[in-house]
């Protein structure tokens, strides 16, 4: 007798997408450039990946993580290891999209070199197509430095959230005529320094549509405006399993109120013994006939 498993992978929970579809490229994205907006979610695990990808057109693995999966307070504390360890789950859990790792705060910052050693292992072990990293005109070097060895560089100006020290909180940026001016420079340089894509972070309405005008790249709004190329939310944010969310999350659903409500559901069934039911127990092995 064979001693062979095979695991069926066609219906397997790692795997249960029969006909993989052919994965969007960096220059396809690059080339959306005020054209279909792109449309693009965060995701963190392989399950969320597989749920998500049909619709997207770009996964971001964020470092939002940190507070949405680690319950951490801020993305400071998020480590290179938890980003490859996420970011090969997404890549495992899809297909179609182009997904897209975040470069954690203190791995990419110090020098460009430090940066390609970060970055490429995120590449090396995740099979991402490519990094996010935060920051504007001093980051521009490490972009150049980035993109000329092969690795796709997406800018995140604006709100940048590893900042968050710096910057006094997670305020809407671009307010005064200065900060604004700043920020626009910030988002040309990243740009012109190759990044195939940049996510504008809470800024001014006027500020993001400036910036969509200005630089060659798509232009990923979040928190920022319609006239954007693209949109991304973190995906926990827009589903309605947090109470508290940025003034710029649009809830599409109230999934912190269902699962409390599926959960007090089966915790009342446990207690009357009401589950499991005949549909979810084992019945003993009929005995064979004439036996
Ligand atoms: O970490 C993240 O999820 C992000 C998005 C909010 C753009 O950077």
């Amino acid at each position: 007798m064979s001693t062979t498993f095979t695991i069926d992978t066609a219906i397997s929970r790692a795997n249960p997408t029969p006909a993989p579809m052919k994965r969007l490229t960096v220059p396809a994205i690059a080339a959306r450039k005020g054209g279909e907006p792109i449309v693009m979610l965060t995701a963190y695990t392989a399950r969320m990946a597989q749920l998500l990808d049909a619709q997207c057109d770009m996964l971001l693995v964020g470092d939002s993580l940190g507070q949405v999966i680690y319950g951490l307070p801020s993305t400071l504390a998020v480590t290179l290891d938890m980003m490859c360890t996420h970011g090969a789950a997404v890549v495992r859990g899809s297909y179609r999209s182009v997904v897209i790792v975040d470069m954690p705060f203190g791995s990419y910052e110090e020098s460009p070199q430090t940066a390609f050693r970060a970055a490429s292992r995120i590449m090396a072990e995740t099979g991402a197509a490519g990094v996010k990293l935060e920051g504007g005109e001093a980051m521009a070097p490490t972009v150049a430095f980035l993109s000329a060895r092969g690795i796709p560089v997406c800018g995140h100006v604006g709100l940048t959230p590893q900042a968050v020290n710096a910057l006094g909180g997670y305020g809407a940026r671009g307010r005064s005529e200065a900060e604004g001016a700043k920020i626009l420079a910030d988002a040309g340089a990243i740009a012109d320094a190759g990044a195939f894509a940049l996510v504008v972070e809470g800024v001014v309405e006027p500020l993001a549509r400036a910036i969509t005008a200005k630089v060659a790249c798509p232009v990923i709004g979040i928190g920022a405006s319609s006239a954007c190329d693209g949109q991304v939310l973190v995906t926990e944010d827009m589903l309605g399993m947090f109470e508290r969310t940025a003034r710029f999350v649009k809830r599409y659903d109230d999934l912190a109120g269902r699962i409390s409500a599926a959960v007090e559901a089966y915790a009342g069934e446990v207690r009357s013994r009401s589950f499991p039911e005949d549909a979810q127990v084992y019945a003993p092995k009929a005995p064979a006939s004439g036996a």
